[in-house]
């Protein structure tokens, strides 16, 4: 059945089937890379949410779960600057943590959590990403684990936004743009 579009949505990039084809790929490569550990994931609010949701449950190992809020991010421009909103409950110590993020894009954000979590003594420290878009980089970031490679382009769905909307978007799409001249609110 083809995918029901909202208004709102100029076209698909990346479609429900294949997204939930690569993230079952993505478990399959993190098992390998860890077998017979139980790594933590580190969701960072609130875009990774449905991507660790749904990684989860495809992972066939045995892991913990913690959250970080950070936001670098207003409207659809990054601000540059890297804020803590939530911290960890746990300590990280000794661990195999693998931060798991929606998108890279300046690599600000995750550069600045490297920074922070690696002074907590991890064991090992990755990151797995559902997107990435490489040309967009301010610093060198390169991701261990990465879903699809996408172009220069704002994308909402799948857990990311534009001010705090669409996250519920079953696929990752393209904004028209009267809804970005809106905000993104009706
Ligand atoms: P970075 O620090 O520039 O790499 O940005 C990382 C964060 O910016 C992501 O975790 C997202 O929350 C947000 N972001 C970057 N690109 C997009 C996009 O295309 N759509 C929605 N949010 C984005």
């Amino acid at each position: 059945m083809p995918t029901e579009l909202h208004p709102d949505i100029e076209r698909i990039l990346i479609d429900t089937d294949p997204i939930r084809a690569r993230i079952k790929e993505l478990a399959r490569e993190l098992e390998k890379a860890y077998p017979h550990r139980a790594p933590t994931l580190i969701a960072i609010l609130k875009g990774s949410v449905i991507f660790l949701g749904d990684l989860m449950r495809e992972l066939k190992l045995e892991c913990e779960v913690d959250f970080m809020g950070l936001s670098s991010y207003s409207g659809n421009k990054s601000t540059g600057v890297v804020r803590l909103l939530l911290d960890l409950r746990e300590s990280i110590q000794d661990k195999d943590v693998l931060i798991v993020e929606d998108i890279v894009d300046t690599g600000l954000t995750l550069s600045y959590l490297q920074q922070n979590l690696l002074t907590r003594k991890p064991r090992s420290l990755e990151v797995v990403t559902l997107l990435d878009k490489p040309d967009c980089r301010k610093v060198r970031m390169e991701p261990r684990f990465a879903g699809f490679r996408i172009p220069n382009e704002f994308v909402v769905g799948y857990g990311l936004d534009y001010n705090e909307r669409y996250r519920n978007l079953p696929y990752i799409g393209v904004l028209k743009p009267e809804a970005v001249a809106r905000g993104g609110k009706a």
